[in-house]
């Protein structure tokens, strides 16, 4: 069976902005997603593939932020090795992957090489991917996701045959090409580094002549690879008809943890708590959580450790972080509590579901930090700022 390995592009404190508040005190790949950090996801599907030697997460953040997580998936998955590579600045979605090639080529050398985006939710269709790239053997396969028509120009368009092949990749083009568009997740054969290379010498061809070109290590992986790999029909599209979802803001990490606890339900029965008259499926509540047995959680609900929920309490559609307490007969929907946040007596947090093209307004509510809310008020479609004590209520605004 052919060696592969797997990347996970993370990116660093300078992406994933628009997750913020939650990202001011948990870097993104760490966010808790269904109970687990949105990183461990691709990590556990990547895990089950056979031949799947190493995967290696590459990012800028600072080695000590990632350090805790490859430490604990280290045990947690012991046939693979993993670790983390730290990019002296951002590089791009493929500058980083050449920066590190030598990493990545290492004894065993892989024939394949699966890379994933930090930011999507989907079922990570790997075995079909290779299913179809082991018949076509081009340099790579990318997975497609049919979208809205409305949505599409957003994304990384894929005009495709009826073979599969790609014949035009357009990244956010200005109009309509194509509803198929880059679902993040791709699988490469090695040669994808001499690809990659012709980018490198091109770029700094450009960059002799053009003192706007810059030329350093930065490659974008759509834009500088896949279009020209495209272009030279090199390039074949798994269409996966399953669930996919970006989480680009804090509003999409509920949506991606209800999606990924509805799937628990396949992959991971043990990780999901047992469903009884108060507990609703699909939930996860970590195991050193204290909840009221008459308190009605789920469905769609993660709780993380040290969360104590009293008497009387209402979570439906939500995510609530370590150390947080809900007191009697506060009621949590639509909704992301961050981290050792007090919810008073008979407060009410709630908020819609983000609609697909979410243009600005706020849907879903997310308190970040050490949020106190007083008793009985009731915080409406808010995204409430660290440290801030709530003792009247509000509704669609941002509380600084
Ligand atoms: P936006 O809509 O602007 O967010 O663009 P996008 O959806 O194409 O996302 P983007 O290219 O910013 O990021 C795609 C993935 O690559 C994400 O998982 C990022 O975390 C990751 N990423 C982006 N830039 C870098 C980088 O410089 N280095 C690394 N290692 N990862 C990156």
């Amino acid at each position: 069976m052919a060696t592969t390995k797997g990347v996970i592009l993370v990116g660093g404190p300078s992406k994933g902005t628009r997750m913020r508040p939650l990202t001011l005190d948990c870097a993104k790949p760490l966010l808790p997603i269904a109970g687990k950090p949105m990183v461990w996801h691709p990590l556990a599907s990547l895990a089950k593939m056979p031949g799947l030697t190493e995967v290696l997460i590459i990012g800028f953040y600072e080695d000590s932020v990632m350090a805790g997580f490859v430490k604990d998936a280290k045990r947690e998955f012991p046939n693979i090795a993993i670790s983390y590579l730290r990019e002296y600045r951002p590089l791009g979605t493929a500058g980083g992957l050449y920066h590190f090639r030598d990493s990545i080529l290492r004894p065993p050398c892989p024939q394949n090489i699966f890379i994933c985006n930090i930011d999507i939710c989907c079922s990570f269709p790997f075995q079909e991917m290779m299913d179809l790239h082991s018949k076509h053997r081009g340099v790579g396969t990318i997975m497609g996701v049919n979208v809205k028509r409305e949505t599409a120009t957003q994304y990384g368009c894929i005009v495709s045959d009826p073979s599969s092949l790609v014949v035009h990749y357009v990244e956010k083009p200005e109009s309509w090409i194509s509803n198929m568009v880059n679902g993040g997740v791709y699988l490469f054969d090695k040669s994808l580094f001499d690809e990659i290379k012709v980018a490198m010498d091109d770029k700094a061809a450009r960059a002799a002549e053009d003192p706007l070109v810059q030329s350093d290590e930065m490659l974008r992986l759509e834009q500088d690879v896949i279009v020209p790999l495209a272009a030279a029909r090199k390039m074949h599209v798994y269409e996966t008809k399953d669930f996919w979802r970006q989480i680009k803001s804090a509003a999409s990490a509920v949506s991606a943890s209800s999606l990924y606890l509805s799937r628990f339900q396949k992959t991971h029965p043990e990780l999901l708590a047992k469903p009884s008259a108060t507990v609703l499926a699909p939930s996860y509540i970590d195991p050193s959580a204290t909840i009221d047995p008459t308190a009605k959680i789920g469905p769609n609900v993660a709780i993380g450790p040290g969360v104590r929920v009293a008497a009387g309490v209402r979570v439906k559609d939500a995510i609530i972080f370590e150390g947080t307490s809900l007191e009697q007969h506060s009621c949590v929907l639509n909704s992301i509590v961050g981290q050792n946040c007090q919810i008073g007596p008979w407060a009410r947090l709630d908020g819609v579901p983000e609609p697909e093209d979410n243009k600005g307004k706020i849907s879903v509510t997310v308190l970040a930090t050490e949020v106190t809310l007083a008793p009985e008020t009731l915080v409406r479609s808010c995204i409430v700022l660290p440290n801030k004590t709530l003792s009247k209520s509000y509704a669609s605004r941002v509380v600084l």
